[in-house]
């Protein structure tokens, strides 16, 4: 099986959301955020950032990665069940974290569900460390 990896562009959509669709671990909001116009917004703020991998045609991975300008972040990565283990998820980590540092990025930021043992341990594996002084704390603009 020959993996190959690209930058997410906006004609990905609806296969990303067929990839992130019901998945555990991954919080969508198809009519918000995750939506078409979200994600197009996304992708042009961030040019070149967000990772697709694909087995032929067949897209098996996504991860949306950006920066404000002064921190990094990494949403929505996944690999269909049938591919994991086999260091794709690793490497679509690699070239999001590769692509901030070129940018001058210094750390990256995730959000995990506390009930994602999996995804957890798939960071801590990495080198990831959990922030036990913070807490992440949210509120709607009214967007
Ligand atoms: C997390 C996820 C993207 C990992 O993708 P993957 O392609 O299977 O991961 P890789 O094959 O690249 O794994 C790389 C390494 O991490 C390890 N790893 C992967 N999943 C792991 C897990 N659940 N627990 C511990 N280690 C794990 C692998 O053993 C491998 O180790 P190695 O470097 O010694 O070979 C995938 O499991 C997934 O899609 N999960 C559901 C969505 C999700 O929870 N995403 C995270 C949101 S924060």
């Amino acid at each position: 099986m020959m993996i190959t990896y690209a930058p997410m562009t906006i004609e990905a959509y609806d296969a990303v959301i067929g990839l992130w669709h019901g998945m555990p671990g991954i919080g969508l909001h198809v009519d918000e955020a995750d939506s078409r116009h979200g994600i197009a917004a996304y992708l042009r703020r961030n040019p070149g950032m967000s990772v697709v991998a694909h087995d032929g045609a067949r897209l098996v991975g996504a991860v949306l990665c950006g920066h404000d300008g002064r921190r990094g972040y990494l949403s929505h990565l996944a690999v269909y069940p049938a591919y994991r283990g086999r260091g794709i998820g690793r490497e679509m980590m690699r070239r999001c974290l590769a692509a901030l540092r070129s940018e001058g990025i210094a750390k990256c930021t995730i959000l995990v569900y506390t009930d994602n043992t999996d995804g957890q341990a798939f960071w801590e594996r990495h080198g990831w460390r959990q922030r036990e002084d913070l807490r992440c704390m949210q509120t709607a603009t009214g967007a």
